[in-house]
């Protein structure tokens, strides 16, 4: 028997929340771009940050992958709004996965999301060294060499 896409998915997947960019090289903005290399799926996740308190103010993401991590973006930019920088770099995939209720086979494409998170975070400290950094742990922030402006501009997300 095939299984299908939990519905909580398929909610994140038809009505993905706070989908597009911001302006990269304003200062307090991080952008995290990962890549899956089982699949090839990428994310780009972007955070703004408040300096005065190192909380993320807004959020943005961009995937070109399979439902799941479109989900898995949409879940986490709605989960991470709000935190400090030290609450968003403590966010694992397992804790995505269980909420979207992710199969073992897809349990990669959260991956994603952690690694976009910690990949945004890891950016946003590049451009601001003096901000109070949090150890990020894990694999995370393995950037790949993309270049997702390349990638179709009229296809925010894709399945
Ligand atoms: Fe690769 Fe989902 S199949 S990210």
């Amino acid at each position: 028997q095939q299984r299908s896409y939990h519905e909580r998915v398929l909610d994140h997947y038809n009505n993905p929340r706070n989908v597009g960019s911001m302006q990269k090289n304003n200062a307090d903005v991080g952008t995290g771009l990962v890549g899956a290399p089982a699949c090839g799926d990428v994310m780009k996740l972007q955070i703004k940050v408040d300096p005065k308190n190192d909380t993320i103010t807004d959020v943005k993401f961009k995937t070109f992958g399979c439902g799941s991590a479109i989900a898995s973006s949409s879940y986490l930019t709605e989960l991470v709004r709000g935190m400090t920088l030290e609450q968003a770099g403590k966010i694992r995939n397992t804790e995505i996965a269980k909420e979207l209720c992710l199969p073992p086979v897809k349990l990669h494409c959260s991956m994603l999301a952690e690694d976009a998170i910690k990949s945004a975070i890891t950016n946003y400290y590049t451009k601001n060294p003096k901000a109070k950094q949090t150890d990020l742990g894990g694999t995370g922030a393995a950037m790949p060499k993309i270049e997702i402006e390349k990638l179709p501009a009229d296809a925010p997300t894709q399945a």
